[in-house]
């Protein structure tokens, strides 16, 4: 199938060969298709448009509304059937090893010795951006889903102090809900419904469980008692939640925060991005912390762009692309932007603010005590089509749909059925 399915994309592709440097729809630059489209991703995104500017090199906007890339991806798998590939796409994790199996990536193996990739972007990183040696990607970030946000006032006229356990944690929703607050905001999306699922998992299992369950696909604590605690867990995060969550965009959960409508949102990083573009700083306007009982790991998610081969050699324009995503310089004026940390070592965190501070020390120490590990909500614990049934089971429990037994037992069959 897969050599079908490589001779179909790499057919595709050659239709959609454009001379020279112009990309498919006839603009000269590059044309990047992404989902970057909330207040402070789009500030982010400013920075990158700018840096290529300033290059001189031209940029076709593509973006595609839609938390998590969901739908961007479907987007994308229409352009390469119809033989018009973007230049550059936004890209999670197995998401671009199945791109690149499939022979639709350009090598960007010039470019990346020619700026020593190998030596400054982490292993967990490059495990997702190489494929049979060849740099397939460019690493823009590195961000993690184990975190909460919550707004200082709110929790200060409670009486609360950033809990450190769950039990600190229940006690707090308990306290915000007796003041007629709404505890936890929250869009009712199966993406971020999972993106909860990653951290109360790991708060759960640890890491070596949340491994064994959703790398390892192990089905004895897929559907074990712990897995069980997991949802019951969620269970408490539901009824915490306001009646008009389902289907609210992650941002608009961040405004509730922001605003002091809510308590607490548990969200990836990039809210901070939301936080940052609306003039809020950390330890004064919003506390940053990791979902407690995960204070010694990172579930981590890296944006990439993926540079599709327009037939050719990887042009000039893809090169300069990657070669400005990879920039220290960049790497310190986006990520600060985005909420993100930068996707190599050697970048200082002198600008960034205390809640980026956290999240860069956090990351070197998971990285170098094996606490580490992909998200499975943005697809780095394992391929779409097995995320794509976690999120169902869990956002099937979310909505009522399973009591906590039977959504393990549920997980067991999604998760075998889907590898
Ligand atoms: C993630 C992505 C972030 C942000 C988030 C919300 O998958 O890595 O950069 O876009 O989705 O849409």
């Amino acid at each position: 199938m897969r050599s079908f399915l490589k001779t179909k994309t790499a057919i595709a592709l050659a239709l959609s060969v454009t001379a020279g440097t112009a990309s498919a729809d006839g603009h000269s630059g590059v044309e990047v298709l992404h989902w970057w489209t909330s207040g402070g991703e789009a500030a982010a995104l400013n920075v990158l448009k700018d840096d290529l500017e300033a290059q001189g090199i031209g940029w076709t906007d593509m973006p595609v509304a839609g938390g998590g890339g969901e739908q961007a991806m479907t987007v994308l798998r229409a352009r390469v059937t119809a033989g018009n590939a973007p230049t550059a796409v936004q890209g999670l994790g197995f998401d671009i090893i199945d791109w690149a199996n499939q022979g639709a990536l350009a090598n960007l193996n010039e470019v990346a010795a020619a700026e020593g990739w190998d030596d400054v972007v982490p292993a967990a990183l490059q495990q997702f951006a190489k494929v049979d040696g060849a740099w397939v990607s460019a690493p823009v970030n590195v961000h993690s889903t184990n975190w909460v946000w919550a707004n200082k006032a709110v929790l200060d006229a409670n009486g609360i102090a950033a809990p450190t356990t769950w039990e600190e944690f229940e006690s707090a929703l308990a306290t915000l809900q007796a003041a007629g607050i709404t505890p936890i905001a929250h869009g009712g999306q199966a993406w971020q419904d999972t993106t909860v699922f990653d951290g109360v998992a790991m708060s759960v299992l640890g890491i070596d469980g949340y491994r064994a369950a959703f790398v390892d696909m192990d089905e004895s604590v897929l559907g074990g008692a712990d897995m069980v605690e997991v949802f019951n867990r969620m269970a408490v995060i539901r009824a915490n939640v306001d009646d008009n969550f389902s289907g609210r965009d992650w941002n608009l959960a961040t405004a509730m925060v922001i605003n002091g409508e809510a308590g607490f949102q548990m969200m990836g990083d990039w809210a901070k991005g939301e936080f940052i573009n609306a003039g809020k700083v950390p330890g004064e306007d919003f506390l940053c912390f990791r979902f407690p009982g995960t204070q010694d790991q990172v579930t981590f998610n890296a944006d990439q762009f993926m540079m599709f081969d327009q037939g050719g050699a990887v042009s000039e324009q893809q090169a300069a692309l990657a070669s400005a995503i990879l920039s220290p310089t960049f790497q310190s004026a986006f990520n600060v932007v985005k909420g993100s940390v930068p996707a190599r070592t050697d970048v200082s965190d002198e600008a960034f603010d205390a809640c980026g501070k956290q999240g860069m020390a956090d990351l070197a120490a998971a990285a170098s005590s094996d606490n580490l590990i992909g998200s499975v909500a943005h697809g780095h614990a394992n391929p779409a089509s097995v995320k794509n049934a976690i999120y169902d089971v869990v956002t099937a429990h979310f909505n009522g749909e399973f009591d906590s037994e039977t959504a393990a037992a549920e997980l067991v069959d999604a998760v075998s059925i889907a590898q």
